[in-house]
């Protein structure tokens, strides 16, 4: 991981400071484009990233963007980080963190969108505060997020989708935009919706429907 020029790691829980090429160390929070992409296009961010599918295939489809896909999990981002470096998408890189910890490396306004792509449902009894859709994450995202800035939510889990759409509803700075409990039923609404990551294909081959929101957090 410390070979690639486009993953930055945190492994201190009280820290700030990210590590990226040849461990590195940078406080990056409110800096991505200048430390790291050098230009001043627009962040959006891929949350519980897996191996990057969607964060590639968003960076390859607008070039004019920048992209971050997050992740706990080294092995999975090695992948996508791989991928990105092998096709030459200099507007795509990632970022190995524990999401709770989100606000600490995004400054307020610094990212225009998100996407949360087939997080994990935490089905378990007392575990909904883990979800990546509860309370307290829109809380976070709301730091960081540009007015206006959408919040998009791909899943396969009814549960996940149900209590989101709860969540959104609960919270008075959240405005739902969108929502499709069978987004292959009908021709897709948008094209970025084509891209498909590693979870939904496993959970496609199983015959289990895609659902999708978008929400704003004013
Ligand atoms: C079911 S996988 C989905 C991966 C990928 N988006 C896909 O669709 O193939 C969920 C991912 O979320 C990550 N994850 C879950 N909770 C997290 C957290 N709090 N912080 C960082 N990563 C998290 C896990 O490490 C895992 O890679």
């Amino acid at each position: 991981m410390v070979s690639f020029d486009n993953v930055y790691q945190c492994f201190d829980l009280d820290s700030k400071i990210v590590l990226g090429k040849d461990r590195t160390s940078y406080e990056i929070q409110g800096k991505w484009n200048e430390i790291h992409f050098k230009n001043d296009q627009d962040i959006t961010l891929e949350l519980a990233c897996g191996r990057g599918e969607y964060t590639n295939y968003l960076a390859e489809m607008y070039p004019e963007r920048n992209f971050l896909g997050i992740d706990i999990k080294g092995a999975r981002i090695w992948k996508g980080a791989k991928i990105a470096t092998a096709k030459g998408l200099s507007n795509a890189a990632y970022l190995r963190t524990k999401i709770e910890r989100i606000e600490h490396f995004f400054g307020e306004d610094e990212v225009s969108e998100i996407w949360i792509t087939f997080a994990d449902p935490f089905l378990k009894k007392g575990k909904s505060n883990r979800r990546l859709t509860a309370k307290s994450f829109l809380e976070r995202y709301r730091k960081i997020l540009k007015p206006g800035g959408i919040v998009h939510l791909k899943t396969d889990n009814d549960v996940l989708f149900e209590f989101s759409l709860e969540q959104i509803d609960e919270y008075p700075h959240a405005k739902l935009i969108y929502s499709n409990w069978d987004i292959y039923s009908n021709p897709l609404e948008f094209k970025e919706l084509e891209g498909k990551t590693y979870y939904e294909v496993m959970h496609l081959a199983k015959g289990i429907t895609i659902k999708y929101l978008q929400f704003t957090l004013d």
